[in-house]
């Protein structure tokens, strides 16, 4: 791990976290805690120097934390381009004023995509490396976890990088199991895991706040499953995808505009004055 100004670097993650919207726990986004972020945001952008990276989902906003370390002097590397795909139109919506804001618009987009959905053709093995931190897969063997990482396996080019975050509790025993399906199945499409982070990152998850996740880094040796369309997903995969009882049903989240982005919402407070 590379040293780096504390202050600065918190500061920092301070400006993307204030940015993102509220996350919505029935579509699995639970936060990674900020300690964890300036780490996670560090090591992507060593391993993904100068690469072109795209992010299957980003609730978290670890592209734009990669970045904006980098634009704010606290590292010195970062991938060259990001693209980020998340059904979430808030969420692509603050990716994109974020970076309009830091002056960043030229090395990062943000699109609206299921991944149920095929691929966009002009995202199709483009890619040098894919980073995904799905949900977790506890109630479906890991079937999320596999959808998004298929998805990761088709944006990238022959020798790709590719990054995955879920979780990782030895005494937890789906943790594990689908922590060993997700590298069989990045073994089968041709990956070796290349590196591990164990136990690595802490979440705002209520009812499970010791739960962590791993880095798994994946490097293509080679293509051994090579698609060149890519095709939705059967439905028969949907079943317990964000959870117990919670399929995959919701096409898009929808932003509606709000004036007062980034504060405290309008109708969560009222305004009491002094009588007479
Ligand atoms: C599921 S969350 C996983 C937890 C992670 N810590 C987070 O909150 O971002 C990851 C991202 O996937 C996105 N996502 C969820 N379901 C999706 C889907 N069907 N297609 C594309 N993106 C999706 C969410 O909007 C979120 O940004």
């Amino acid at each position: 791990m590379t040293h780096f100004d504390l202050r600065a670097a918190i500061n920092a993650i301070s400006d993307v976290t204030q940015n993102r919207p509220q996350p919505l726990r029935e579509f699995d986004q639970i936060y990674m805690k900020v300690a964890d972020m300036v780490l996670q945001a560090e090591f992507l952008a060593r391993k993904f120097d100068g690469l072109d990276v795209a992010f299957i989902g980003d609730g978290d906003s670890i592209s734009l934390s990669a970045l904006h370390l980098r634009a704010m002097g606290v590292i010195d590397c970062g991938p060259k381009s990001i693209q980020v795909l998340d059904f979430d139109e808030r969420i692509v919506n603050s990716i994109i004023r974020f970076s309009e804001k830091y002056g960043f618009s030229d090395r990062i987009t943000a699109r609206l995509y299921n991944v149920a959905d095929p691929l966009p053709q002009e995202v199709l093995h483009t890619q040098d490396a894919f980073y995904t931190n799905p949900p977790w897969g506890a109630s479906n063997e890991g079937e999320s976890v596999f959808i998004f990482i298929e998805r990761g396996f088709e944006a990238v080019k022959k020798n790709a990088l590719g990054m995955l975050v879920i979780a990782d509790a030895p005494d937890i025993p789906w943790t594990q199991s689908v922590l060993l399906r997700s590298q069989r199945l990045a073994n089968d499409h041709g990956f070796l895991v290349a590196e591990m982070l164990p136990e690595q990152h802490l979440y705002h998850l209520d009812d499970a706040p010791n739960l962590k996740s791993c880095s798994c880094v994946f490097r293509r040796m080679e293509p051994k499953i090579w698609s060149e369309s890519s095709i939705p997903v059967d439905k028969d995969r949907f079943a317990n995808f964000y959870g117990r009882n919670s399929p995959l049903k919701i096409h898009y989240v929808r932003a509606r505009s709000t004036l007062n982005y980034g504060k405290a919402e309008d109708h969560t407070y009222s305004l009491e004055q002094w009588e007479g």
